[in-house]
């Protein structure tokens, strides 16, 4: 099934990473405590209140996410409530948690199979190595990027391999009073 078949049927995948001004998205030490530093404030920014973050992730059916990814949200702390969560991995992992499932296979099968059978709003949020693989399969209708007012240095890389060159749609523009900006595109075939 195509990217724009799977759009047909009501699905969308939205790829979200938040990433340094220079393009990274996790420190060399693995650490992305730098995601909750605020910057200094930009006045002509926005900001959203708890009730209306609450609210928008309400809306989210499901998160997929790759191991490493899950690892380390296992560590800092689940940010994901009670969402149901698709942790790609090739090994036999398992969770006490009941929104919590395991998938290892064909990525294909799992967005137009398993997930699309499910779910309509899902979220694909990381880490560097799953989002690429998405992308090189054509498997993401929409990017909502987020950087961060910051310089790393160096780190992970936000998309690091060879992708192939693709025109997406810019669909919005939103800056926030911490200096973080959010820009969501849509793919052009979606
Ligand atoms: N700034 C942000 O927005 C953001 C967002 C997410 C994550 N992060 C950070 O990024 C880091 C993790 O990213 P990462 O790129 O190293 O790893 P990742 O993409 O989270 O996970 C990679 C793992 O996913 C599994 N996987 C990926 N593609 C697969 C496929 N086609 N089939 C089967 N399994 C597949 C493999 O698991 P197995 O090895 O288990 O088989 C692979 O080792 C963490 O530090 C995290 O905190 C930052």
């Amino acid at each position: 099934m195509s990217r724009s078949e799977g759009n047909a049927k009501g699905r969308t995948i939205t790829l979200h990473m938040v990433s340094s001004l220079d393009g990274f998205i996790a420190k060399k030490d693995n650490s992305v405590s730098w995601l909750n530093d605020d910057g200094p404030v930009y006045e002509a920014g926005i900001s959203i209140s708890a009730e209306e973050a609450a609210a928008f992730i309400k809306t989210i059916d499901c998160y997929v996410l790759g191991s490493r990814t899950y690892e380390h949200a296992l560590e800092l702390g689940w940010p994901y409530g009670d969402t149901p969560v698709v942790v790609v991995s090739s090994r036999e992992l398992s969770s006490t948690r009941k929104s919590v499932e395991f998938y290892s296979g064909d990525l294909r099968t799992l967005v137009d199979v398993k997930l699309a059978a499910r779910y309509r709003n899902i979220w694909l949020v990381g880490g560097a190595m799953l989002c690429q693989r998405f992308l090189e399969l054509s498997l993401v209708d929409e990017i909502v990027l987020t950087i961060a007012p910051v310089l790393l240095g160096e780190g992970l890389r936000l998309f690091g391999g060879s992708l192939a060159e693709e025109r997406w749609r810019l669909k919005n523009v939103a800056a926030y009073k911490n200096g973080f900006v959010e820009m969501s595109y849509r793919a052009v075939t979606a």
